[in-house]
């Protein structure tokens, strides 16, 4: 392939992907393909002779495409909505193109003076207090992970690196127990080892985790010796939406001297809308604050944004700088890989620039709006059916719910077998977790180009799953 067949490709290629978005909801939203299907379609050894790009683009489209889970689709109710709106593919695209490596200043100067420039953007869209800077990620383990490598090396005051942690006293880490995984691998990770992650219980109708206990959790942890190393708190849990109370959180954080971070991962992204902000009050009391634009803000995945309060605090942990790294000659420069754990960085803030330009914060509010407005209805229409009970309510666009019916004791049972039903049908997809021990059904919408149509084609599948059980 050469830059004469990159046109006349590109031409094609570009043709099926609006084609392939505009008539979305053909599709069967999760792919029906048995496992095994698409790695017995392809031929077991390379070619040896180039192959013509007609064949190729033939095979993407016969054997690759029926394999796809349609994440853009708008009947899309699963696990968090991973959107990829126009403006942000097309950036992409560009940004593929060039090819650049954005690791240091002098890499590629624009990709790090943008990125600080979206930062900021980003830090006034959502409220957060001046003073706030941040770096862009690829996902939120990645953040968190981080932030908890800083909160390791800030309790040891800056010696774990170099000596590492045999020998020492424990370190802690408090969370909730609702956190999601990402902070059980990054604990794993860090070397501090799952039996140190302090998991505290939820209470309320937000599931925050109890501050009481913990108060508590850390007083008895310094009583025996082991060092509290930081707080991890949640807005907008995976499973039901759990929501810290930030602000009660942050007092304690301040007082113990713990490093706070939040991971909002998904809901984040809601906090461009001034009314949804109540839910992480106090969130200028985090040292660290990750949310996935790619999750709800409609950004081609990856792009995750981690917020720092005192970037140093990061860079203290992470910077390092061999002979052949070192820029010189430029003064005041940010070398924005001081700051992740990978050196190599892609240009992900462009996506940004163009998907907040050509929707405009208006836009991108209005997306969250509906999508909250309309979980809110399907939520109270679907309470009204005698054979649904709500496990959860709404936290913005996200409840849990599940099947009963009057003399079937094993209820987990009876809604595995339905959700599996419903999914295998095509028509919406929509996934599993545990609430109280009890197997249930998440629904949340997200997906960019989701109507209200799309729920009450979701309203219409459970209403008919009700009425067979009857
Ligand atoms: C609350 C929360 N935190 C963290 C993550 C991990 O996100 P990522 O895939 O960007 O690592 C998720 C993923 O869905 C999440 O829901």
């Amino acid at each position: 392939m050469d830059w004469d067949d990159y046109i006349e490709f590109g031409k094609k290629a570009l043709n099926w992907g609006s084609n392939y978005r505009k008539s979305i909801r053909q599709y069967p939203v999760r792919s029906s393909l048995k496992p095994g299907h698409v790695y017995n379609s392809i031929p077991d050894s390379p070619p040896e002779d180039p192959e013509s790009l007609d064949e190729i683009f033939d095979d993407f489209k016969t054997k690759i495409v029926p394999g796809i889970t349609h994440w853009q689709h708008p009947r899309f109710f699963a696990y968090f909505p991973s959107n990829a709106a126009p403006a942000s593919v097309f950036a992409e695209m560009l940004a593929n193109t060039m090819g650049s490596q954005c690791m240091l200043w002098q890499t590629s100067p624009a990709a790090t003076e943008l990125e600080e420039k979206i930062i900021e953007w980003l830090r006034i869209g959502m409220g957060l207090p001046n003073g706030f800077k941040g770096i862009i990620q690829d996902t939120a383990s990645s953040a968190t992970l981080t932030a908890v490598l800083t909160m390791r090396e800030k309790s040891l005051n800056w010696t774990g690196n170099k000596t590492g942690l045999s020998g020492r006293s424990k370190l802690r880490i408090y969370a909730s127990e609702e956190v999601h995984s990402s902070i059980d691998r990054a604990i794993w990770f860090s070397g501090i080892g799952e039996d140190n992650l302090v998991r505290i219980p939820v209470q309320g109708d937000l599931r925050s985790m109890d501050p009481e206990l913990l108060k508590q959790a850390i007083q008895k942890d310094k009583k025996e010796g082991n060092i509290p190393a930081g707080i991890i708190a949640a807005t907008g849990g995976t499973s039901s939406g759990s929501c810290d109370r930030i602000s009660l959180i942050g007092d304690i954080a301040t007082k113990e001297n713990l490093y706070l971070h939040v991971d909002a991962a998904w809901a984040g992204s809601a906090m461009i809308c001034e009314e949804f902000r109540n839910l992480w009050t106090g969130i200028e009391k985090a040292d660290s604050i990750v949310f996935n634009p790619h999750k709800w803000l409609g950004a081609q995945f990856d792009c995750s944004v981690q917020f720092l309060k005192d970037p140093s605090i990061q860079k203290n942990t992470l910077s390092i700088s061999p002979e052949y790294l070192k820029t010189k000659g430029v003064d005041g420069i940010i070398n924005l890989s001081d700051y992740t754990i990978q050196l190599g960085r892609r240009f992900r803030s462009l996506k940004l620039w163009f998907l907040i330009r050509s929707e405009g914060m208006s836009g991108l509010k209005k997306v969250i709006r509906n999508h909250v407005n309309w979980t809110e209805d399907f939520y109270h229409k679907i309470n009204k059916l005698d054979k649904i009970e709500i496990v959860t309510p709404p936290i913005l666009s996200l409840f849990t719910f599940r099947f009963v019916k009057e003399g079937v004791k094993n209820l987990d049972e009876l809604n595995e077998r339905i959700l599996s039903e419903i999914n295998n049908e095509g028509t919406i997809y929509l996934t599993p977790t545990k609430v109280k021990n009890k197997y249930v059904i998440r629904f949340t919408a997200g997906t960019f180009e989701m109507e209200k149509k799309d729920i009450d084609v979701a309203y219409q599948c459970i209403l008919k799953k009700t009425e067979s059980l009857k």
